[in-house]
């Protein structure tokens, strides 16, 4: 008989609670499964005394997360504390560097250390994995890692953080401002009270950086991701890409170009029919494309206690059964490094909606500074304030005495470099043929 797998499991919050429960609950399944018991021998968190609804009967409380990874009874550590540096990374580092194995939900910590990490685990045997840390249940490392590890993977992209998904949903289906919809994701649980890592795209951009790496075998590179939120993104953006057959998600994408890897979070317009625009609220979605074979696409609760346990007990039963697989697919010493790739270079559709002053001539000058850059139009759409939209040759809506509103209007471009369009913008501001800022969003085919 084998002995069990002795874990210890560091943060019992969120996750780490409902990982303590799954290991009780599936204990016979997963020995099973696994060929070998699973046995909880020590945890700690901040607080000792906090209530948490736990039977910890028996099981020891150790001093600190580096005491527990140091602990000669444990063979695995379980780190659920979270965060890029601190506790969780010396914990980390202590449990490989003593040969034992880590199971984290972490992503900040993978995004910035995974590289380093999976060296340490390499050179000492023990296994890092780390499968809820990007889509929580969505088996999108093991995926990429495992199940498509024959396949060349030409792009990756994905629907990474439930809080925009949710914001932009609302905002599409009720007509709601971005702020009226961040506060009630707040009010729900969805959003923190600083929303800005996930509603200006870093939170989407760290669980990008572990997919572009394991898919493109190359060394994670978070600072390589170009990053944009979801906050200038109005209502009108929404109603107008859906009536052009669109929606609007924040995706996180990497795919080879040929110049390199490119790493973007941005909004991007997908179309309505493609399967990344069915995903709705919270859910979270990985698309993958591969050489020979149609996309992929895996679609799941991206967090959440039970769901992100679900991953995480999944690699403890990994660990129990010995596998140990490299942890970004292949050697450490054969990923190659990535640059980012900047946007300017990034070629792609269009959509632009400007606010056109009802001038004699804005029209063509529009035309014109398209033209130079020779960006051509696959649409152009005027909307009403009412929002009835109608080929652009209408005039401004007169608003009292012979003043005019400007009117919005919306281009679609087929694929062009994103320098041009930046150039052909800029000259239309400085004609002064339309008011405020352009809005521009980038467009993903499937
Ligand atoms: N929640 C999700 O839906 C989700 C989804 C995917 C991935 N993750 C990842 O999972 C990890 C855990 O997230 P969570 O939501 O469970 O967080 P959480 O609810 O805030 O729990 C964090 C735990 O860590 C403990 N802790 C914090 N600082 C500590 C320290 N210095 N020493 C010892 N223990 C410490 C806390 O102790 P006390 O309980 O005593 O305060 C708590 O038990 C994070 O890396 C997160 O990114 C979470």
């Amino acid at each position: 008989m084998v002995a069990p797998l002795k874990v210890g499991i560091a943060g019992l919050g969120t996750v780490g609670a409902e990982v303590v429960r799954l290991l009780d609950q599936q204990a016979t399944t997963l020995a099973t499964k696994s060929r070998r018991a699973i046995k909880v021998v020590a945890v700690t968190a901040r607080s000792k005394a906090k209530k948490r609804g736990l039977d910890l009967g028996g099981v020891k409380w150790a001093k600190s997360p580096v005491a527990l990874a140091e602990d000669g009874d444990i063979d695995c550590l379980v780190e659920l504390i979270g965060g890029a540096d601190g506790v969780a990374l010396e914990a980390v580092e202590a449990a490989l560097r003593g040969g034992k194995s880590v199971v984290t939900a972490n992503k900040a910590l993978i995004a910035r250390h995974g590289t380093r990490l999976a060296e340490l685990a390499e050179r000492s045997g023990g296994a890092l994995n780390f499968e809820a840390a990007v889509g929580a249940a969505i088996p999108a490392i093991k995926t990429l890692r495992e199940g498509l590890a024959g396949t060349e993977i030409n792009r990756v992209y994905g629907i990474l953080n439930g809080t925009c998904n949710y914001i932009l949903t609302r905002m599409e289906q009720e007509g709601l401002s971005f702020d009226a919809c961040l506060k009630d994701a707040q009010r729900l649980g969805y959003a923190e009270a600083n929303p800005s890592f996930d509603v200006d795209g870093h939170d989407t951009a760290q669980k990008l950086s572990i997919l572009a790496s394991l898919a493109f075998g190359t060394k994670i590179a978070e600072h390589a991701v170009n990053v944009e939120g979801i906050s200038s993104i109005a209502p009108q953006d929404l109603k107008a890409a859906a009536d052009l057959g669109y929606r609007v998600k924040l995706l996180g994408v990497a795919v080879r170009t040929k110049t390199g890897i490119e790493q973007r979070v941005h909004p991007t317009m997908v179309p309505k029919s493609s399967s990344i625009a069915q995903v709705m609220g919270v859910t979270n979605a990985v698309t993958i494309d591969g050489d020979g074979i149609p996309p992929i696409t895996l679609v799941g609760p991206g967090a959440g206690g039970a769901a992100t346990a679900s991953a995480v007990v999944a690699d403890i039963a990994d660990v129990a059964r010995g596998l140990r697989i490299a942890p970004f697919g292949r050697p450490v010493a054969s990923l190659r490094s990535i640059k980012k790739a900047p946007m300017m270079h990034h070629e792609g559709g269009y959509y632009i909606r400007l606010m056109a002053r009802d001038l004699p001539g804005t029209a063509a000058a529009i035309a014109t500074r398209l033209a130079e850059q020779s960006i051509s139009i696959e649409s152009i759409v005027q909307r009403h304030e009412n929002g009835d939209a109608e080929a652009a040759r209408g005039r401004g809506k007169r608003s009292g005495k012979g003043a005019t509103n400007p009117v919005p209007v919306i281009l679609i471009t087929y694929a062009t470099a994103e320098d041009a369009v930046r150039r052909a913008l800029h000259a239309v501001q400085k004609d002064r043929v339309i008011s405020g800022r352009p809005q521009v969003i980038r467009i993903e085919k499937n």
